[in-house]
């Protein structure tokens, strides 16, 4: 099951961190994507459960253009995805003090209602702490690995476990 890197950027920055990103997944051996969401549909949600999503904020807190159709699309179709895991990396400015890092705060929130289940805490950059995006998910990202691992390992051992008992 390959984990789908879906990127929400204006300016790039975020599609920087998710190459970044998708680069420590591979040196692990977690097979990925990189999918800018301009390019992702709902239809993707059957064949895939596993997402990063790697957002910036713009607007009022908003997620940024190119990723706006996908997330409205989210909003008005409600699908199902109560067998989706996902984790955000979230990228923003806190001199915007009640808007800091909506857009990674929206999907957060779209994928809990719509019964998906977050692994790890949500990342939040801003772009003020001197700190690059990139070097900050790459650290986020070790103990993120550490529940996602949980979750692959855990399903693989329960499937032999099962496997074994059905003799
Ligand atoms: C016009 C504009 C509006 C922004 N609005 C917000 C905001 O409301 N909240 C926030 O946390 N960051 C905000 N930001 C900061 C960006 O999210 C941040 O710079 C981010 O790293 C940009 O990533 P990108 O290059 O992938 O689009 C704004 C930036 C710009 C230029």
């Amino acid at each position: 099951m390959p984990l789908i890197l879906l990127v929400g950027t204006t300016s790039g920055t975020a599609e920087v961190v998710a190459d970044e990103v998708s680069r420590r997944l591979t040196a692990h051996s977690i097979v990925n994507r990189i999918v800018r969401m301009e390019r992702a549909a709902l239809p993707m949600f059957t064949t895939r459960k596993h997402f990063l999503i790697c957002t910036s904020t713009y607007g009022r807190g908003d997620v940024p253009d190119n990723s706006k159709p996908f997330y409205h699309s989210l909003v008005e179709a409600r699908p199902d995805l109560s067998d989706v895991f996902y984790g955000v990396i979230g990228l923003g400015d806190a001199n915007f003090s009640r808007t800091f890092n909506g857009g990674g705060q929206r999907f957060d929130n779209i994928f809990a209602e719509l019964g998906a289940k977050r692994i790890g805490e949500r990342m939040k950059h801003d772009r003020n702490s001197g700190i690059r995006p990139e070097q900050m998910a790459l650290e986020w990202l070790e103990n993120w690995l550490i529940e996602y691992d949980k979750l692959r390992f855990g399903s693989i051992a329960e499937r032999a476990v099962r496997t074994h008992q059905m003799g």
